[in-house]
């Protein structure tokens, strides 16, 4: 694990801050996709104003300062000491957010039932085994709560004479759409969407973004025995 926070910390000192204001002007917004000022916005999630909402791998915690500012109670975690520290510093004068400095499936193992909604924006659920992650999700979720995540879609593997692909300092979960459903199905979810946002002009690479609902399950009685 301290190899893993050792790498994060190194993208953290490599990033720089998100702008102050997007194209519209906005002070806060939400950004699902790796391009500026492109994707859809928080609608996607469904009810904000009054939920519970946790955000694994919160980076700087700009994402969730704008679900903020929208009436939610916030908690953003992220395993890089750094970006808490940065997050607490350009957002910790919202009310109803706060930041942790901790390691996705530790914090979700301790926190069963507690939110109405989970993130991760290009954020753990990218980096971490999802027959481990997702069970941890569905348990720290309520009843019908919202599990949304984005990431990069799976590239097609490399043709003859194509360069192969750099090694990672850290794993990551590249599935389908198709195989992310069939993980959500078998984890306790319903509802399940998927779609791959078409990239700007000029760009490759486009954004998976999942959507899923924690199983409302009815634990049924025995049936009685006359
Ligand atoms: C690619 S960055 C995305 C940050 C942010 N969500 C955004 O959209 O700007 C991934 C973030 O996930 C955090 N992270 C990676 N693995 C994690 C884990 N196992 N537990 C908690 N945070 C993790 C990293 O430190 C990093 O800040």
């Amino acid at each position: 694990m301290e190899a893993v926070t050792a790498a994060w910390e190194r993208y953290a000192a490599g990033r720089t801050p998100r702008r102050t204001h997007n194209a519209a002007g906005a002070t806060t917004w939400l950004n699902w996709t790796q391009y500026a000022d492109h994707g859809p916005d928080e609608s996607v999630i469904g009810e904000i104003h009054g939920r519970r909402v946790l955000e694994l791998g919160c980076g700087t915690g700009c994402n969730l300062a704008h679900l903020s500012t929208l009436g939610a109670q916030c908690v953003g975690i992220d395993i890089a000491p750094t970006q808490r520290e940065k997050a607490a510093a350009r957002w910790g004068h919202l009310p109803g957010l706060s930041f942790r400095t901790a390691e996705a499936t530790e914090f979700l193992a301790a926190h069963p039932d507690s939110f109405d909604v989970v993130l991760s924006i290009f954020g753990p659920v990218w980096f971490i085994d999802p027959t481990t992650l997702l069970p941890l999700v569905r348990q720290s979720l309520t009843a019908g709560g919202a599990f949304v995540f984005s990431h990069k879609p799976p590239r097609p593997d490399p043709q003859p004479g194509e360069p192969l692909r750099e090694a990672r300092a850290v794993s990551r979960w590249d599935h389908s759409p198709c195989k992310w459903a069939a993980l959500l199905e078998s984890a306790r979810f319903a509802n399940i969407t998927t779609e791959i946002i078409d990239p700007p002009h000029g760009e490759r690479e486009g954004t998976l973004v999942v959507r899923a609902e924690a199983r409302e399950e009815r634990i049924g009685r025995p049936a009685r025995q006359s």
